[in-house]
């Protein structure tokens, strides 16, 4: 078998464009546009380029955003400030603070911080609290698990039933999506590096969520034949073939799995992509609901 490619970037690009034509009609009617703020602390350039692929695509949806930069040595109390005057600005739908924050500072007291009703990252404790209680939906469900639900949805993939392989319990990726599977009626396993026998969890798996940050670590063998394959790792590894001289690979072994697999996603363009679209959904969500829309 060869599997389907998931197309991330084909998908994302469909949910941007419903996006923008949402916000080109909400805008004419109430005379605002949604507006999403983001606060990156420190120089990581890592997270320099992820903030500024978010402006750029809020641009191109026709979302403001309100980009803020502070130096690493700013302190716990100046960022909580901040925050709340983002909660308290009326052209703000949503606030991002983009992670990993600084050593120093609280990850947790700046994310309780933001109003849950502006939490377009899913991460206050209460909205990961409730997305991990039955029957009772969060506000805001976390970007890059929520993607992974919507390209499962849209390969027709029956998650339902499903045996869950998720390997990494992640804040921003394992434990949401599990938590997201779990209830859509999915039998979930998470597994991590303690996890003992990891490729015979992995075989038992009808869909395979890969999130644990190690290049190519799930080899093809480990793949029951006819799964799905979900690849959220971006590792960037050496190639002397590469002009650069490194390129992105996933968690998984691509070119071994897709024998295998019946759907899977490649790395990059298939998750990455739709971190964002979610985002900028997560961002007119609110904005709707501000509306009482
Ligand atoms: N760092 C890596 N992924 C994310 C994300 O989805 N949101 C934020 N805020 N930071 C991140």
């Amino acid at each position: 078998m060869t599997a389907q490619i998931i197309d991330g970037k084909a998908l994302a690009a469909r949910i941007r464009a419903n996006i923008a034509s949402e916000v080109t009609d909400l805008h004419a009617r109430l005379g605002r546009a949604p507006g999403l703020a983001t606060v990156l602390v420190g120089t990581d350039p890592a997270s320099q380029t992820y903030v500024r692929s978010k402006h750029k695509a809020c641009n191109q949806a026709g979302i403001q955003s309100f980009a803020y930069e502070l130096p690493a040595t700013t302190s716990q109390a100046e960022v909580e400030a901040l925050v709340e005057d983002l909660n308290a600005n009326p052209e703000v739908d949503g606030i991002l603070v983009q992670l990993p924050l600084p050593k120093g500072l609280d990850e947790e007291g700046v994310l309780s911080t933001i109003h849950i009703d502006k939490d377009v990252d899913g991460f206050h404790p209460i909205n990961i609290g409730r997305l991990n209680m039955k029957g009772r939906p969060p506000l805001f469900v976390p970007c890059t698990p929520a993607g992974v639900i919507e390209m499962l949805d849209a390969t027709g993939v029956t998650i339902s039933g499903a045996d869950a392989v998720v390997i990494g319990r992640s804040n921003i990726v394992g434990i949401p999506v599990a938590a997201l599977l779990r209830n859509r009626d999915a039998t979930v396993t998470v597994c991590h590096s303690r996890t003992r026998d990891l490729p015979e969890k992995v075989r038992r798996a009808d869909i395979v969520v890969a999130a644990i940050g190690r290049p190519e670590m799930i080899r093809g063998d480990w793949i029951r034949p006819g799964a799905v394959v979900i690849d959220v790792g971006i590792n960037r590894i050496e190639d002397a073939q590469s002009p650069t001289g490194s390129r992105l690979v996933g968690d998984v072994a691509f070119e071994e799995a897709r024998q295998v697999a019946s759907a899977i996603t490649p790395v990059p363009g298939g998750v990455g992509p739709m971190t964002i679209a979610m985002l900028l959904q997560n961002t007119l969500t609110g904005f709707k609901r501000t509306h009482g829309l």
